[in-house]
């Protein structure tokens, strides 16, 4: 079943904006204005950005691809990427955009609620795929969100499957689109949550039944492997026409921010190295399981040594 050889490098394409977040006691209800004793903080993110930090984090070799702005956001977003050993040669700078930013507050619970204004993330087009993409080789990992528009989404993922790439697609994302098999039929991996999986189905998930039947609307789309992420309950997905569930961990969740971008790139990163799903899903929860025990986005995202792995 797993007959993918992987050449170890992995490319991200996602956003890269900056974070302000702000812990509070509880979110304001509409037409509200409540006050935090917590104070904010402006810290790296962005989707694309974060799952290239854990996979960068785990050991591997990754690539970013994308705009970014020059302004002083832009400049701290980049270096932040570079000092963490990913290349940014092929980032396109854009003099007339400004930084994306999203807006974060966490709760007591650890949950979170995000408003993004991705400024300059917008400005991405298939012709900067195509550049960003020409480089890539047999073998090489596209790690991607639904961050995008269709056609830039697309030309992605077909140009990277025309080039014996593997493609894995977090569509994790404000503006998403139904899958059909014309996008299908590029992508190996999806991973939505819930909310999403019904997004990209139809299908309300809810039971086990429900989750099932989304994994089976995903695999006959054509994609190999379809996962969906309960957050704290783990992930269940398809493989071999067997249905399977990787538990969650039962952790104390601080910050759930990340944890979906942790878990997909410590995934892709094992999956470079030649790890198989199995294996490569079992590390990518106990990453995530890691994150949420901590405040912040790229913060609280574990290093490999901090993610205990049990030979098989
Ligand atoms: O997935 C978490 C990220 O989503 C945050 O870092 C924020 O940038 C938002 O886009």
């Amino acid at each position: 079943m797993w007959d993918f050889s992987a050449s170890g490098n992995i490319i991200c394409m996602g956003s890269i904006i900056m974070d302000i977040s702000v812990k509070c006691e509880q979110f304001p209800e509409t037409g509200e204005t409540r006050y935090t004793p917590y104070p904010y903080e402006v810290t790296p993110g962005g989707k694309g950005a974060n799952q290239a930090i854990a996979a960068a984090r785990s050991g591997g070799k990754v690539r970013m691809l994308g705009r970014i702005a020059d302004d002083l956001y832009g400049y701290e977003l980049r270096e932040n990427l570079r000092q963490a050993g990913i290349d940014t040669d092929m980032l396109i700078e854009d003099k007339n955009e400004k930084s994306g930013v999203a807006f974060v507050w966490v709760n007591e619970c650890g949950d979170n609620q995000i408003i993004c204004s991705p400024g300059v993330h917008a400005k991405n087009t298939a012709d900067d795929v195509k550049k960003g993409l020409e480089m890539m080789k047999e073998g090489d990992i596209l790690l991607m969100t639904m961050e995008f528009p269709r056609d830039v989404l697309m030309c992605a993922v077909k140009l990277a499957k025309e080039k014996g790439g593997f493609v894995i697609v977090d569509p994790s994302a404000a503006e998403h689109y139904r899958l059909d098999e014309q996008m299908a039929e590029y992508i190996d991996i999806i991973k939505p949550n819930e909310v999403e999986a019904e997004i990209i189905t139809g299908i309300k998930v809810k039971t086990r039944e429900d989750m099932e039947r989304a994994l089976e609307f995903m695999e006959e789309k054509g994609i190999s492997y379809p996962l969906i992420s309960l957050g704290q309950k783990g992930i269940i997905y398809k493989t071999g026409g067997k249905v399977c569930h990787e538990q969650g961990i039962a952790v104390e969740t601080v910050d759930s921010t990340a944890a979906g971008d942790t878990f997909i790139g410590a995934l892709a990163c094992c999956l470079a190295a030649g790890k198989t799903i199995e294996e490569a899903i079992e590390y990518g929860n106990k990453a995530a399981a890691k994150c949420v025990q901590k405040m912040g986005a790229q913060a609280s995202i574990p290093y490999a040594e901090d993610i205990e792995v049990h030979d098989r």
